[in-house]
């Protein structure tokens, strides 16, 4: 048994997440947790929103909410969404807690003492009419690469360009739309990454098995010249620089963010005083033996490959630092971009609206954008949830059960022996249940699930061969053993399958009544699990487990949320 402490990227606090940004972060971090978690290994799973930045305020801004109202709120929106999701998170925190405060400000002085913050003068926009700065997303303009009118003071969102705020054309607060902007000074906390490059190219070369997607991100950062950090930021909410001459000042989004990893941790241990150890999942001697796996889009990877470790490893103190990052491509809705803005696309409050969450958890990850971006249509989504979910699945399920309780009664029959049939099963059981383990364990849920989809078939074509409702009138014993084999596949079916799909496990376990120690990770042989239940085990019939998608639902739903 080892300890795993599982991240996924923090969620911005600023609205409900949409189905791209789950299924790069989210969603892989409960599925590899659980995973993990019915293999019997210790598991920390962590996750939190991300609370602070322009972002942020310009959210509450637009909701007329000051600030820690609109984010105590939003906390619990997404808290209760990701629940409703099956997210098995050990803790969901807040970057915004006292605990990240104290890590956040701690990591500054441990960095200051190792020469690697230092203090500069910046020209920064101050807006007169709003009488602030503007920083990042304040101030918008016209973007001096593409020309794109609204681009914003951090980034322009048409050509992705990295911008300062005093390289807009025409810029104007984004507050107020007032123009009277002035350049000012201001003395800000620099975070000197260049001098930790050799650190970093080091240790990235030492990831010989991390994903090609993520080692390349890394490197092209590292090869373009890691720049020194501006890490403060000229804004009232956020935390607090306790420096003199920072009075008005709190750090940057990006620098507390991933500390609230760390700081959700504390946050768990605080919650059960004196009963969890933060600290040896993350510090020291103690936190040698946790392996630490992250989960994030492709957009995240610098920050967690290059951003997070420079805090950790300038620190000096010994702070475990990740061991594997799982990074995604994009899921796109019809080869275009989720947007908010254009409302195209899901998000998971309507995603549960309309269908329950394994429907979304196994399509999501039987199509996660590993190698490759991934589309998400409606057409595509509902033919897989009707062949794979409810006809390969679900309704073997249900009419294997149907059948024995109308000849045999509620319980396994007893009589038979295993014969040709099953042994062919068993030989195919043997070698998928192998890979399924071994692709969880390498992260490719892709393939995880593929082998998932091939081992519900496998049952199904055992079925067709062993054909218990048509031997049961001649020959009571073929079809008994037929049917009690079938009812240990729903038992090995759905104890694999609960990672991905939880609550249709759920059920299918408790039809058993299998639970507890019973309901651990099937290992060994294919032929003892399929021996499990025996002879005289009841069980009750489930209703269906998976409803069928129709047509006529497709069309509302690319009515209303859009399509091709
Ligand atoms: N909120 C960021 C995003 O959605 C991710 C932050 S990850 C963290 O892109 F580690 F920095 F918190
Ligand atoms: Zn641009």
């Amino acid at each position: 048994m080892s300890r795993i402490l599982i991240t996924s990227a923090l969620p911005y606090i600023n609205g409900v997440k949409h189905l791209g940004n789950m299924v790069g972060s989210m969603l892989p971090a409960d599925v590899y947790a659980r995973f993990q978690r019915a293999r019997g290994h210790e598991v920390l799973c962590i996750c939190a929103t991300d609370e602070h930045g322009t972002p942020a305020e310009l959210a509450a801004l637009e909701a007329g909410q000051d600030v820690a109202t609109y984010c105590a709120e939003q906390h619990q929106i997404q808290k209760d969404i990701g629940v409703r999701f099956g997210f098995s998170w050990d803790y969901f925190g807040r970057s915004s807690s006292p605990e990240n405060r104290e890590l956040t400000q701690h990591f500054c002085e441990k960095l200051d003492e190792a020469g690697l913050i230092e203090e500069r003068v910046d020209e920064q926009v101050y807006s007169v009419d709003d009488g602030r700065f503007l920083p990042d997303r304040y101030i918008v303009g016209t973007c001096p690469k593409c020309g794109y009118e609204n681009a914003r003071g951090d980034q322009c969102e048409n050509c992705t360009s990295v911008l300062d705020p005093v390289d807009l054309i025409d810029a104007r607060s984004a507050i107020s739309g007032g123009v009277n902007l002035e350049v000012r000074a201001s003395r800000h906390l620099y975070l000197l990454q260049s001098k930790m490059v050799d650190r970093l190219r080091a240790w990235i070369d030492s990831k010989t098995d991390w994903p090609v997607l993520v080692t390349s991100i890394a490197r092209k950062w590292l090869d373009e010249g890691l720049h020194d950090r501006c890490i403060t930021r000229d804004l009232d909410w956020g935390i607090p620089v306790s420096r003199p001459g920072f009075e008005n000042k709190v750090f940057y989004v990006w620098f507390d963010a991933p500390i609230e990893y760390i700081g959700a941790t504390r946050e768990w241990a605080d919650e059960a005083p004196g009963s969890r150890d933060w600290k040896s999942w993350w510090y020291g001697e103690a936190a040698q033996d946790v392996r630490y796996v992250q989960f994030m889009g492709k957009d995240n990877v610098p920050f967690h490959s290059i951003g997070f470790p420079t805090t950790l490893l300038g620190s000096g103190e010994p702070w475990k630092v990740v061991d594997y990052i799982k990074g995604f491509n994009w899921l796109t809705y019809y080869g275009g971009k989720f947007s908010t803005s254009q409302k195209r696309g899901v998000f998971m409050d309507q995603a549960l609206e309309i269908l329950p969450a394994d429907y979304w958890r196994y399509y999501l990850m039987a199509n996660a954008p590993e190698g490759s971006d991934a589309s998400f249509t409606w057409e595509h989504f509902a033919g897989t949830i009707n062949k794979d979910l409810a006809d390969v699945l679900g309704n073997f399920v249900n009419r294997t059960l149907r059948f024995t309780k109308s000849k045999f009664g509620e319980a396994v029959p007893d009589g038979g022996m295993p014969g040709a049939a099953e042994a062919n099963l068993i030989k195919e059981l043997d070698a998928r249940l192998e890979a399924y383990t071994q692709h969880f364990e390498r992260m490719e849920f892709r393939k995880a699930v593929a082998e998932l989809r091939a081992i519900w078939a496998s049952g199904n074509e055992y079925l067709t061969v062993a054909e218990p409702w048509a031997k049961f009138k001649q020959d009571r014993d073929a079809a008994a053993i037929g049917v009690r084999t079938g009812i240990n596949l729903i038992r090995l079916f759905a104890l694999l399958s609960q990672p991905v799909i939880p609550t249709i496990s759920g059920k299918m376990l408790e039809a058993l009544g299998v639970s507890g120690d019973d309901a651990a990770w099937p290992t060994g042989p294919a032929a003892a699990l399929l021996e499990a239940l025996k002879p005289g085990h009841p069980f009750t019939v489930p209703d269906v487990l998976v409803q069928k998608i129709e047509d006529a639902q497709v069309a509302e739903w690319t009515a209303r949320f859009g399509g091709a």
